[in-house]
């Protein structure tokens, strides 16, 4: 399976910060915004992965994260020419997934439950079709609202409704085989001018191919757009590290979970940044 992190919006909400720093590079508490989207796809399992940024980009980005090879990964980058939409990045990322199965992530969007990584798993391993998640918010409103029938089945996905049909929604992590590239290519752009990620789902749905998982108690989902929600994130990630001990999105800690790196190459990561309290925590695995 590969991975697709889309981080190429220009993050309007957040100007005048992202006016010469892209949003997915910004802080969250102590790493970079970006690290958590990446976290995600290796929880899952996968190593290469290819970062969607915006024209002119690539080389800030990796700045950051560089080849990959330092976790064990294979990271490649590539543009997204006009924001056309959360699908564009299937057609954008067609020839690197080259028809294997897909995890496509959201680079603002913060995932966290104790058991985040199991339900990752099962859900990567038990995927037919496409696999996307459920989690309850206050106001649906501004997302893709996800509508259940009595046995808990899925039976409707709107973008965006006036009038959500239920308080689930769908966040930004999406798992599909390899149908989902014809599929985006066929999608004809919403009344915003974007192709829908929702459309690439509803047509799943439509197949009888679609499964989603409702997230499990205490999780925490953030999508990281605008001041607000970039402090109350911040917050989040400091409570969860300071109070819980629960470290997320430590890149080089899940590599060395995963095998993908030494304790050796662990520890010389920690040393470059000994400097500082996630460089400590990375000596002391
Ligand atoms: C997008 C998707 C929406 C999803 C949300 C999650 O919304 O269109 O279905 O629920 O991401 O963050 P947008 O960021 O385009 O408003």
């Amino acid at each position: 399976m590969k991975g697709i992190i889309l981080a190429a919006g220009r993050g309007t909400r957040l100007y005048p910060m992202t006016r010469p720093v892209c949003k997915p590079l910004l802080p969250v508490y102590d790493k970079p915004l970006i690290y958590y989207p990446l976290s995600v796809l290796m929880q899952a399992g996968i190593r290469e992965v290819l970062v969607i940024v915006p024209p002119g980009e690539v080389d800030t980005f990796a700045a950051l994260l560089g080849d990959g090879s330092q976790l064990g990964m294979n990271i490649q980058y590539t543009v997204q020419p006009v924001a056309r939409g959360i699908a564009d990045a299937l057609l954008i990322g067609r020839e690197f997934v080259n028809g294997d199965d897909v995890c496509l992530v959201l680079g603002d969007n913060i995932f966290w439950s104790p058991n985040f990584q199991q339900l990752l798993k099962q859900a990567v391993a038990n995927n037919q079709g496409a696999t996307v998640f459920g989690c309850y918010v206050d106001d649906p409103r501004p997302f893709g609202v996800v509508e259940f029938d009595q046995d808990g089945k899925a039976i409707s996905i709107e973008e965006k409704p006036q009038n959500p049909k239920s308080n689930y929604i769908v966040p930004g992590l999406y798992v599909y085989d390899g149908q989902a590239m014809d599929i985006a290519a066929n999608l004809t752009p919403s009344a915003r001018g974007e192709l829908e990620i929702t459309d690439v789902n509803l047509e799943y749905l439509h197949r009888n191919q679609l499964q989603v998982v409702p997230m499990e108690e205490n999780y925490v989902w953030l999508d990281a757009g605008n001041a607000n929600s970039m402090l109350q994130a911040a917050q989040t990630i400091h409570d969860l590290q300071a109070n819980q001990q629960q470290y997320v999105g430590v890149i080089e800690q899940l590599a060395y979970q995963e095998g993908w790196i030494s304790h050796d190459q662990l520890h010389q990561l920690g040393e470059e940044l000994s400097m500082t309290e996630y460089g400590q925590h990375l000596l002391s695995l």
